[in-house]
């Protein structure tokens, strides 16, 4: 009897939440396997680290629902790839599975959800006789797979992603067998706590996985661990009250980033002087610890340090990137407000 936790990458962005997500996983002594679905081809750092992660790399074509519309309603026209994710269900080599999203963290050890039967999940926070897909156990089974791209086809996802199908195809979850209702802390919607902090304050310590759904993920802001503070991503996102009760999750994503992600690029010696590898950034703005003594490299956020040090005192200042006004801003103010009180 194998099982395995299972999650989905399609470019670098998402591979970064996976590493975080596999991480957090082992440092809570998870016993079982993990997988992840590949929908494209990481460079060899990334791909070595992700299979220093993962027992196993499965390449997986993309699929897409091409739904540009009904994505329209959610505002996440990024999502009709989540149909990749009904591929979990070839993985016939597993007599059970754990999907979970590549925006998750895990924070205490959840193998008891393999004594759960398919297909149980939490319920979804914007419509609760919905479950979300961030998180559900499923049995393996080509019939089941060819059943769901029957659906695919006929009647296509109410919500363009993988969570529209799968509700419809499982869409007795609401009504029977409330043994499949996961608890809410298995799935925590870390931007939508805001909305019932009494709840947050009440259930906070017994969360065991936290979801980072929506549009802005862990990864769009930078993290300070000099002064364990996380700055950043869009500015909506930054002013609103969703920002100041989901940045403790974020400062804990970003805890397992360094300490468990860092540390699998490595170091290489290539003739006399020594390279570092770092996570490959995509263009998306992603930091490491403002001003870190830890391996040389740009992880995109740009706050000049060690590796472009030289560049910078020599003069050769790279106005419209890294060492854009904005990044030099957002370093001083990481140092001004480094004893104090942020907010
Ligand atoms: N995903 C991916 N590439 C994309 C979009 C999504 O690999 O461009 C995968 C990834 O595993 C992600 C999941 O599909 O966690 C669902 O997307 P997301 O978590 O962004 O949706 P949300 O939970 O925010 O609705
Ligand atoms: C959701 C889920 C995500 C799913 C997406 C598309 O909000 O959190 O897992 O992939 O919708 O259906
Ligand atoms: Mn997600």
């Amino acid at each position: 009897m194998t099982e395995a936790y299972v999650t989905l990458i399609t470019n670098d962005s998402y591979a970064k939440g996976a590493l975080v997500l596999g991480q957090s996983l082992r440092n809570c002594a998870t016993t079982k396997k993990l997988v992840v679905l590949l929908g494209y081809k990481p460079e060899p750092q990334l791909r070595e680290a992700l299979q220093k992660t993962f027992d196993e790399l499965i390449e997986v074509s993309l699929m897409d629902s091409g739904d540009a519309t009904r994505l329209a309603l959610m505002a996440r026209p990024e999502l009709g790839i989540t149909f990749t994710k009904l591929q979990c269900w070839t993985l016939t080599h597993y007599t059970k599975c754990v999907f979970m999203d590549a925006d998750t963290l895990v924070v205490e050890n959840i193998d008891d959800l393999f004594a759960r039967e398919e297909l149980s999940a939490a319920p979804d926070v914007g419509w609760p006789d919905m479950f979300n897909t961030g998180v559900f156990v499923f049995k393996p089974s080509m019939e089941t797979y060819g059943k769901l791209m029957e659906l695919a086809k006929s009647e296509g996802s109410f919500d363009g992603g993988d969570q529209g199908l799968l509700n419809s195809y499982f869409s007795d979850w609401s009504t029977t067998d409330i043994s499949r209702h996961l608890p809410f802390v298995y799935n925590m919607a870390a931007n939508l706590t805001y909305s019932y902090l009494p709840a947050l304050l009440k259930f906070g310590t017994q969360v065991k996985v936290v979801h980072f759904l929506g549009s802005s993920k862990p990864w769009h802001f930078s993290y300070s661990s000099e002064n364990d503070n996380v700055y950043g991503g869009s500015s909506s996102a930054t002013d609103s009250n969703m920002f100041h009760t989901t940045k403790p999750f974020i400062r804990t994503w970003w805890k397992v980033f360094n300490h468990s992600v860092q540390p699998l690029f490595t170091q290489e010696t290539v003739g006399e002087t020594t390279q570092s590898t770092s996570v490959p950034s995509s263009g998306a703005p992603i930091s490491s610890e403002t001003g870190s003594t830890g391996p040389k490299g740009s992880f995109g956020d740009g706050v000049p340090r060690p590796a472009t040090q030289d560049q910078w005192e020599r003069g050769e200042v790279n106005y419209t990137g890294d060492d854009r006004f904005q990044n030099i801003q957002r370093h001083l103010d990481a140092m001004i407000y480094k004893n104090g009180n942020f907010y």
